[in-house]
């Protein structure tokens, strides 16, 4: 008997050993990035076809092993023989059999999954809210054109309602994902994708960009926050008012230094209700404290964050748009002093 070496025995056991650990902690339910923990209709279906793949290919796997194993045993070469086992050729009824099976077996599939694949294209109510999700490297825009509201990374949805999405990107291809609410979808430059989702629970769900788009890939996130109807509406008023204005001598000097060719925030961000602010390149910033994160969903919008991201946006998010072109962070002379983003972002943080 060849005995088998004790190396490869090691490195199956750790291969196995890290699959059972990546199964056990990538597929509890209660992750927040769960595809498993279905809140909605999409996300259902796509989930029931992951099943029934699952199990049907488990059913195979379990008789195709069962059949190898009771064949390696039972026709084992056995001690004291040297003779040739019985030597066939073919079998008609055994290759029709494995061939057809496979293939029934494969249209079985496919009525679900193209049922599937159409109904989360198709917006069931193509009347219902649109949302304009533009990505950018690395934040969503989320624009809601029949409610003139702009906003950026935290998206608000009425629980029970169907929501249709029309996905482009300004740059480069991006993809769409809220595990909970629907799989992913692309987002491509010059050719927009239509889905949509409806969420059935109240809550705040995780999203994400699922395709490599450059550096900072992993922190282009966002959530989509699902309330009742009455709070969207409330919502959605709040979005409509204009900014604060500043109340206190700091976010003046804030708001002053925002306004001023000094330090150019206004050329690239809206301030709904300013005369100067209304650029489009970085992210609506009207209600920005009114948002629970900053920098698209990859810190909460606290002040020490806020102070941190102002002070060197590059380190929290390199390559970002803002370290590379504005002037206060790609020209030291220019560069903000300590008293200056202090002021800046009690402005920012006074825009409720
Ligand atoms: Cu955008 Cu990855």
């Amino acid at each position: 008997m060849p005995t088998i070496n004790r190396q490869v025995v090691k490195y199956c056991f750790v291969l196995l050993a890290g699959t059972i650990l990546a199964l056990i902690f990538g597929c509890t339910p209660d992750h927040p990035q769960s595809t498993f923990d279905t809140v909605g209709p999409v996300s259902q279906s796509q989930a029931l076809i992951f099943y029934i793949i699952t199990y049907a290919g488990l059913v195979v796997f379990i008789l195709v092993m069962a059949i190898l194993i009771y064949s390696a045993i039972k026709f084992r070469r056995r001690q004291n023989t040297d003779a040739d086992p019985e030597q066939i050729h073919g079998n008609n009824t055994l290759e029709i059999a494995w061939t057809v099976i496979p293939a029934l077996l494969l249209v079985a599939v496919a009525v679900p999954s193209l049922k599937s694949l159409f109904d989360v294209t198709v917006s069931p109510e193509p009347e219902a809210m649109t949302v304009n999700v533009t990505a950018n490297q690395w934040w969503f825009r989320f624009d809601i054109p029949e409610l003139g509201v702009v906003t950026a990374n935290e998206l608000h949805i009425p629980v029970g309602e169907v929501i249709n999405l029309r996905l482009n990107s300004r740059d480069v291809i991006h993809s769409f994902w809220v595990p909970k609410l629907a799989g992913k979808f692309d987002m491509i430059p010059n050719n927009e994708n239509t889905m949509w989702f409806q969420s059935d629970e109240e809550g705040i769900f995780y999203g994400q960009c699922a395709e490599f788009c450059g550096e900072s890939h992993a922190l282009m996130r966002f959530k989509v926050i699902v309330e009742s109807r009455k709070e969207f509406d409330n919502w959605v008023q709040e979005q409509l008012t204009d900014a604060n204005k500043p109340s206190d001598p700091l976010t003046q000097q804030g708001h002053d230094l925002f306004m001023s060719s000094e330090g150019g925030c206004y050329a690239c961000h809206t301030i709904r209700g300013s005369k100067k602010a209304y650029g489009e390149v970085g992210p609506e910033l009207t209600h920005f404290s009114s948002r629970k994160h900053l920098a698209a969903g990859i810190m909460d919008n606290t002040h020490e964050n806020l102070i941190s991201w102002l002070t060197d946006p590059d380190s929290i998010k390199p390559g970002n748009i803002m370290a590379k072109n504005a002037a206060v962070y790609n020209d030291s002379e220019k560069s903000l002093s300590d008293p200056e983003i202090s002021a800046l972002a009690a402005y920012l943080r006074s825009l409720e």
